[in-house]
């Protein structure tokens, strides 16, 4: 068959949505045929997938768009497709200025894709999985799978749901489904998405419940643990908190975007929350879940942040001490609230207050993760780098072993040695397996 020997090539750029789209890009292609291939230079399709959020995200996909013109213009038979976030009411605006895209699609577009690249062959992306990976790589231990799409909220300067729509919850039973075919295939942790995964089901008849769906989750055998992001501070529910403290699958580990330590940014920001609730809330969690490690989403330099107000965001880092700060510079986004007020603190400001920030949270995660040096935890291998075995502890900590090799998929009872404030070393509680 012509389409064995074609070979595929995906860049992506952006959130865990983006992964796991970009994997469904793959089962697709894989479905029919087609291999994956090392780069784009031996690729008969290259698939970029695309991001908004920040305008950084954008260039560097316009960066990659101008080196697949060389690519063009050595094997002009290479095909370009672009999918993701960019591509939402812009296509005729992208075309002109990128002459080398022969193809855009929405994500949820995949089966047009498919018919378009291989016009022979009709799929059903429904009913595909993710993480369909091709005999000659390992299969995954871990997938990302997409639970809610879209956002109903209006934060003042996010792009996403002008991008991505208005929520779209998945029926219970169909990502049931695909979480068992995954577990068929090796996989043995999954991480659920939803730009506001705790907002799960409310469109439903049937108003399933995030908490319920980890319910069903736990009842996967073979499964060893189920995560899920990102979740939204205002719709995080008792229910949930006892889902995780009291699931056994369910790991200890929340993902929950604070975005601002001052109450009148977060106005302006139009988060649904202040200040004093989300502390309310993270306390309640960790009371109910003291292992629990938590993760969050700032941003620096929002229109009109004073000198002032950012020093709240530092002091409630400093308080809170999370695990986990992704900090990011504000970016106006055309077409969002925010975007229309003026883009007011300098870039070199923006840019000490990211590296304030930065540093704090440096700090903060050294001090927690060498608290942990001494302490036992389980790891689940994942993957091999510089001759070391490496995976997460249930609260998302990478762990990579120093005496000797593993398995990959295996649950392995570590004892943490060392620790930095991005990963740790450890050796195996009573030897090796
Ligand atoms: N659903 C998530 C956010 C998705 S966007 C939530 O509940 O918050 C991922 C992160 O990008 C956000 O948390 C925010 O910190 C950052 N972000 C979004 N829009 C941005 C912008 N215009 N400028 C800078 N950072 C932004
Ligand atoms: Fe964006 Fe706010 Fe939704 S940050 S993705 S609009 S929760």
């Amino acid at each position: 068959m012509e389409t064995a020997t074609q070979r595929y090539y995906i860049w992506t750029v952006g959130c865990q949505m983006n992964q796991a789209d970009s994997a469904r890009v793959a089962a697709a292609l894989q479905e029919a045929g087609l291999h994956e291939a090392d780069s784009e230079e031996a690729a008969d399709v290259v698939i970029l997938n695309s991001c908004s959020v920040r305008r950084q995200a954008e260039l560097r996909i316009e960066g990659k768009l101008g080196a697949l013109q060389g690519l063009k213009r050595r094997r002009p038979g290479v095909k370009v497709a672009l999918t993701g976030c960019m591509v939402t009411g812009q296509q005729a605006a992208l075309k002109r200025q990128f002459p080398v895209i022969d193809y855009f699609f929405e994500p949820s577009d995949l089966d047009d894709f498919v018919s378009w690249f291989l016009p022979d062959h009709a799929i059903d992306a429904r009913e595909l999985v993710h993480y369909y990976v091709d005999g000659d790589r390992d299969p995954a231990v871990t997938a990302f799978v997409p639970i809610v799409y879209g956002c109903n909220k209006n934060c003042s300067y996010c792009i996403v749901p002008f991008r991505r729509g208005q929520e779209r919850s998945r029926p219970v039973a169909e990502i049931v489904r695909e979480v068992t075919a995954l577990v068929r295939r090796g996989v043995r942790e999954v991480t659920l998405l939803g730009q506001t995964v705790n907002h799960y089901g409310r469109d439903l008849p049937e108003r399933p419940t995030l908490a319920g769906l980890l319910a069903e989750m736990e009842r996967i055998d073979e499964l060893a643990r189920v995560r899920f992001l990102t979740s939204y501070p205002r719709d995080f529910g008792p229910d949930l908190i006892e889902a995780v403290a009291t699931l056994p699958k369910v790991c200890e580990h929340i993902n929950i975007p604070v975005q601002h330590g001052d109450n009148a940014v977060l106005r302006r920001m139009r988060r649904a929350y202040t200040v004093e609730r989300y502390r309310d809330l993270i306390d309640r969690i960790r009371a109910a879940i003291p292992s629990v490690t938590i993760a969050t989403d700032i941003i620096v330099g929002f229109p009109g942040e004073t000198e002032a107000q950012f020093e709240q965001t530092l002091r409630l880092v400093e308080e809170v001490r999370f695990d986990v700060v992704h900090g990011a510079m504000y970016s106006p986004r055309p077409g969002t609230l925010s975007a229309t007020w003026p883009d007011d603190v300098p870039p070199g400001v923006k840019l000490r207050r990211h590296k304030a920030l930065e540093a704090l949270q440096t700090r903060i995660a050294t001090e927690i993760n060498q608290r942990l040096v001494g302490t036992e935890h389980e790891v689940l291998i994942e993957h091999e780098s510089n001759g070391r075995w490496g995976g997460r502890t249930r609260g998302n900590k990478l762990v990579y072993l120093t005496d000797g090799p593993a398995r990959k998929g295996e649950l392995a009872r570590v004892r943490v040695t060392d620790a930095t404030p991005w990963s740790m070393l450890g050796t195996r509680v009573g030897g090796r397996q």
